[in-house]
């Protein structure tokens, strides 16, 4: 009788904060996007439980309706046909049972035989002064992708002994060879490192050991959201790593988001050194999933803990990345390039006449929802750094500054006059050849960098006016030569 008391509250639950979550809705909000996933309101982190199931996209994410600051963790969620227009459905989890008292934490989802099933981090704050908590690993399963039903069997993987018990989360689970295996984030003596389990069931799990851990150098004292799987011949581990310290142009976020690309070895997986994926100020968290024509697509949280979010003045705060599919280059590098879909989103096509740049030349990028693309020739370029501002203001105090130097092979994304509450640069590594491919996504409060389809890839909050709309190329001393440019109006 009890667990039916529960269950039920579990609806209750998932329904006040569904509504919760429409009532706080603003329509005012400047900085809310026009294409990209967020919540109805409130806050939002993690991307979770990325499947294709039943022939739509269901993406879930780490929710607080009630609030646009971080709280007891929900899951958000919505669907799609084409990962590019989504429609909300009602929040899927609410915490509050034995197992989950404090949140429903990161995790993933598969399509069980038709049954829709999560698995995910339950959070249990068991004395707030003191600070003692635990996480353990649970289940929750649809038939119709929409209600879920929390398993009884929960917890199906207890908290681990003490020391370890804090932080042990983020389940990605995946089928292989017909049973079900599942990464989880996880520490030992203040280092990173990845568990691995199995089961044929989602529901009996058996520990099957340490699938990588922390090299002794600068990886991190907590590995979050971990994700494993093979790509073009290689086996990836996506990981969040807290604690990695600043080197060089590297790491300056507060947590960085990359990949351990390597491959399986008699049982063991063999790996490189930790790279990050997305050289932004705002990516963190990604997960990835395989879709119905076996594309492997990543899908970030286009945020920053602790980092400026302006737009928590208008109730709302955070959203994911566009969809981007993973490849690796022949050379072994992870790229990721947004998915085809996207130009879906083309309302008109404008191309630029002008083809070789000198000093700067201004346009109206006419709104702030638009993809620019371009190819700079670099055969005949001559300039050593040029570049273009986005989102500039007419009377010069905003733009954000894409540049690029050649002699030193980098981009740099420089936000110190991109509005409201943001500043600092990002500088990342970019491969020098013929030409220079870019491809930039702008969605009011978000701007999305792709070099060279992929390769390097740069996301940041950016905060301007909405009049703030031109587009300005740059050089400094000498020309840059383009082979095409045009921008589209999403
Ligand atoms: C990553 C993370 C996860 C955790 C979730 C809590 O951003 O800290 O490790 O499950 O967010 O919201």
């Amino acid at each position: 009788m009890e667990h039916v008391t529960e269950k039920q509250d579990h609806q209750t639950r998932v329904k006040q904060a569904t509504e919760a979550g429409k009532a706080k809705q603003n329509p005012d909000a400047a900085f809310r996007l026009g294409y990209h996933l967020m919540a109805p309101s409130g806050w939002i982190n993690d991307p979770n439980g990325l499947v294709f199931y039943k022939e739509q996209y269901h993406v879930f994410y780490q929710h607080h309706p009630y609030d646009e600051t971080w709280g007891p963790m929900h899951w958000g969620h919505a669907v799609s046909d084409d990962l590019v227009h989504w429609r909300h459905l009602p929040v899927a989890l609410a915490p509050g049972d034995a197992f989950d008292q404090s949140g429903c934490f990161s995790g993933s989802a598969v399509d069980d035989d038709g049954v829709l099933t999560l698995i995910y981090t339950g959070h249990n704050v068991v004395n707030q002064e003191t600070d003692e908590l635990y996480q353990n690993q649970n289940i929750a399963r649809s038939v119709d992708g929409v209600t879920f039903e929390k398993s009884e069997a929960n917890p199906v993987i207890p908290a681990q002994p003490v020391g370890m018990q804090r932080d042990f989360r983020d389940p990605k689970v995946w089928k292989e060879d017909g049973s079900w295996k599942m990464v989880v984030g996880s520490t030992e003596a203040g280092k990173g490192q990845v568990l691995l389990y199995q089961s044929s069931d989602l529901e009996n799990w058996e520990y099957q050991g340490i699938l990588a851990k922390h090299n002794g150098g600068n990886e991190g004292y907590m590995w979050e959201c971990p994700d494993f799987f093979k790509l073009d011949g290689k086996h990836v581990l996506l990981l969040s790593p807290q604690g990695i310290e600043p080197e060089g142009n590297r790491f300056h976020n507060l947590y960085q988001t990359g990949s351990l690309i390597g491959e399986m070895r008699d049982g063991e997986f063999v790996r490189g050194a930790f790279t990050e994926l997305d050289y932004g100020h705002d990516f963190y968290a990604v997960q990835t999933f395989l879709d119905g024509k076996g594309r492997r697509i990543a899908i970030g949280w286009m945020d920053m803990w602790e980092s400026p979010m302006p737009s928590q003045q208008e109730g709302w705060s955070g959203a994911l990345t566009l969809p981007r599919e993973l490849n690796l280059s022949p050379a072994g590098k992870l790229r990721m390039k947004p998915v085809e879909e996207l130009q879906l989103l083309r309302v008109t096509e404008e191309q630029l006449k002008q083809n070789e740049i000198s000093g700067t030349f201004l346009i109206d990028g006419q709104s702030n929802q638009l993809e620019l693309e371009f190819d700079i020739d670099l055969t005949i370029s001559a300039a050593n750094i040029f570049g273009v501002n986005v989102c500039c203001s007419s009377d010069g105090s905003e733009r954000s500054t894409i540049q690029i130097n050649r002699s030193k092979g980098t981009i740099t994304l420089d936000r110190s006059y991109s509005g409201i509450g943001v500043s600092g640069a990002r500088t990342a590594p970019i491969e020098i050849g013929e030409s220079l491919h870019v491809r930039l996504f702008i969605d009011r409060s978000s701007i999305e960098i792709f070099i060279n389809e992929g390769e390097t890839v740069m996301t940041s909050r950016i905060y301007p006016k909405e009049s703030s709309t031109g587009i300005e190329f740059f050089t400094e001393e000498g020309t840059m030569k383009l082979r095409s440019a045009h921008l589209y109006q999403l």
